[in-house]
């Protein structure tokens, strides 16, 4: 790839500079590192390998240095483009904006900043997250997996070492399981009295023993993210510009690029 003219060629010598990045990070934490009070994932990965490294277990200072490059691409991109969208879609639904806003103003109010406590009675805004997950699709066609053994899955014989596209896209959109499929609709997580219902289609970070390991943080990352900007700002389109809800593809289904106003409330 290095021999190829083309865009791609900015990749690696972005990857390199955020490699180069942590491994300056994890000689800082050698160098003051406390066993007996691990600050991060670093610390953490240094004390179990302790003083031998041992390559054949995975506890090498090389691989450290990849499982922390795994976090952050897996943990930034995927983060940031699902609030891009939910951005998005507040400024297409104005009115949906205004009812998350109501919301928080009536349970946090304007003097304190969200906290992940206050989850659980904002039935309204944590659907419109979700919703926000569901057509925000930003991992459609999941992680590739691969059979380890023969495998019988309903009437199909999977053969080992089958290569596996478990496509959320699919599931995010089933017409058996959702209501108005193919429409921004937060009462898909609401019921009848208005309160949180949980989905089982509802699988933007997959399923079983692969499962985004991810998950927990980033739906805190949302919710904080989310609510703290709709507390502070009003989010509207461009002068003159119309919102388009189309995606471009890349590393993840991402909006296309778009301008918004933030007006401070
Ligand atoms: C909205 C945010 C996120 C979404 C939608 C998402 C979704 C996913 C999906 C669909 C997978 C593939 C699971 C499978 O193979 O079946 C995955 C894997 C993974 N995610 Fe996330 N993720 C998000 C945020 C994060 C965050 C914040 C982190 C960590 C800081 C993270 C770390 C990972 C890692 C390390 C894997 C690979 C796990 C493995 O191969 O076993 N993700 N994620």
């Amino acid at each position: 790839m290095r021999w190829l003219p083309g865009p791609h060629r900015r990749t690696f010598t972005v990857l390199w500079r955020i490699i180069d990045f942590i491994e300056i990070r994890i000689k800082e934490h050698q160098e003051n590192l406390d066993p007996s009070s691990p600050r991060d994932y670093i610390d953490s990965f240094l004390i179990e390998m302790g003083e031998n490294q041992d390559k054949d277990a995975g506890f090498d200072l090389k691989n450290v240095c990849f499982c922390a490059l795994d976090l952050f691409l897996a943990g930034t991109e995927t983060a940031t483009t699902t609030l891009h969208w939910g951005l998005l879609y507040m400024i297409y639904y104005p009115d949906i904006q205004e009812r998350v806003q109501a919301e928080i103003d009536a349970v946090i109010g304007s003097s304190r900043q969200p906290s992940v406590s206050d989850r659980e009675n904002l039935p309204y805004t944590n659907a419109v997250i979700h919703e926000i997950q569901r057509m925000g699709n930003v991992i459609p066609l999941n992680v590739f997996h691969k059979t380890n053994r023969d495998t019988t899955l309903d009437k199909y014989n999977i053969p080992k070492g089958t290569i596996i596209m478990p496509t959320l896209n699919s599931v995010l959109h089933d017409e058996s399981m959702w209501e108005t499929p193919h429409t921004f609709n937060p009462q898909h997580f609401l019921d009848q009295d208005g309160k949180f219902r949980k989905r089982e289609a509802f699988l933007p970070f997959s399923a079983g023993q692969r499962v985004c390991p991810g998950e927990q943080l980033a739906r805190m990352e949302l919710f904080l993210f989310f609510t703290s900007l709709l507390q502070r700002f009003s989010f509207s389109p461009a002068a003159g510009e119309q919102p388009s809800l189309e995606f471009q593809m890349g590393g993840t289904r991402s909006a296309k690029p778009y301008r918004l106003c933030a007006a401070l409330r």
